[in-house]
């Protein structure tokens, strides 16, 4: 009997397992996402389409069927810490690690290829001080990362296990790609009449529109090849639209995903800024 022709990749779709699937950033991109993967949805709250799991107390076993057959993996997963003490946010971030590396653990024992994570830029929100000091013009993700509270820096570990998964020191290289996300929502003008001006303007910097947010993580799946110049899958890339006062880089995601960013808070709030800075 003859085979059948196989379907080429490009015209399958890519199976995805989106991780969080019932919190805030997911929600901005499953309406896209929905049409675009073949999707698989986890999450510990029930929601439409979710499986319901427990992916820092789920048994490996049970967690390992939710990531056979995967290309991808988006992790936007994320325990909220209780209490504002040091050690209790530092015991709650420590989980959000945990749960990192069971992600990137369970995508590399069960052949996924990518993993893509939802990061922040407190990764390194230390830099806005020399920033708003006029000490520095610019941030990029090869700034070595300088978290100033827990949960920046448990965004930052997950940035350095992500290198080590990547690099082929545990056997085979899995693709890791973090999005230093900033400001994703439409911002609230009301909210800073009485703050200093600096304040706003860091929000306007930050900016990220919910289409140029899904561009983001579609272009951060589909990219093909994105080895580095040394052969290593990983990359940090922030998460902001092309906004005229930006000072996070964005360079390194044009060039490597071809991420196009459509809006510009300066457009998108133009007549709050004249209110507001106007003077
Ligand atoms: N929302 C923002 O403004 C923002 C900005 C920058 C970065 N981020 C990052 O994006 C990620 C998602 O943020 P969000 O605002 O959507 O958070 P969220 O709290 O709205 O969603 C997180 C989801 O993870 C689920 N979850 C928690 N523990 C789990 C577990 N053990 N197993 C499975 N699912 C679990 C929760 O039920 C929830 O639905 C976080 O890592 C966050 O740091 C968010």
């Amino acid at each position: 009997m003859r085979q059948a022709e196989p379907v080429p990749e490009s015209t399958l779709k890519k199976r995805v397992l989106l991780t969080g699937a019932t919190g805030y950033i997911a929600g901005q991109l499953l309406p896209e996402f929905r049409e675009r993967y073949d999707l698989r949805l986890v999450d510990v709250r029930p929601g439409d389409g979710v499986e319901v799991a427990d992916l820092l107390a789920g048994a490996a076993g049970d967690l390992g069927r939710l990531f056979e057959g995967v290309d991808v993996v988006v992790h936007t997963a994320y325990h909220r810490p209780a209490g504002d003490d040091p050690q209790a946010r530092y015991d709650g971030e420590r989980r959000n690690v945990d749960m990192m590396q069971r992600v990137y653990q369970l995508a590399l024992d069960h052949g996924v290829r990518r993993v893509v994570a939802a990061s922040t830029n407190q990764a390194a929100k230390w830099y806005e001080q020399p920033y708003f000091q006029g000490l520095r013009d610019r941030v990029t993700p090869d700034d070595y990362p300088r978290p100033d509270n827990f949960y920046g820096w448990a965004k930052a570990a997950y940035e350095s296990l992500g290198f080590l998964y990547a690099c082929g020191s545990l056997g085979r290289k899995l693709e890791v790609i973090q999005l230093r996300i900033v400001v994703p929502r439409e911002i609230d003008a009301g909210k800073f009449v009485d703050q200093p001006a600096h304040r706003y303007v860091r929000e306007l910097a930050g900016y990220i529109s919910e289409r140029d947010l899904r561009q983001l993580f579609a272009r951060s799946i589909e990219a093909g090849d994105i080895d580095d110049e040394h052969g290593v899958p990983f990359h940090i890339f922030y998460g902001v639209s092309d906004n005229a006062r930006t000072f996070w880089s964005i360079t390194n995601a044009r060039r490597v995903i071809g991420y196009q960013p459509q809006d510009d808070s300066e457009r998108r709030f133009a007549a709050d800024i004249a209110r507001l800075l106007g003077g």
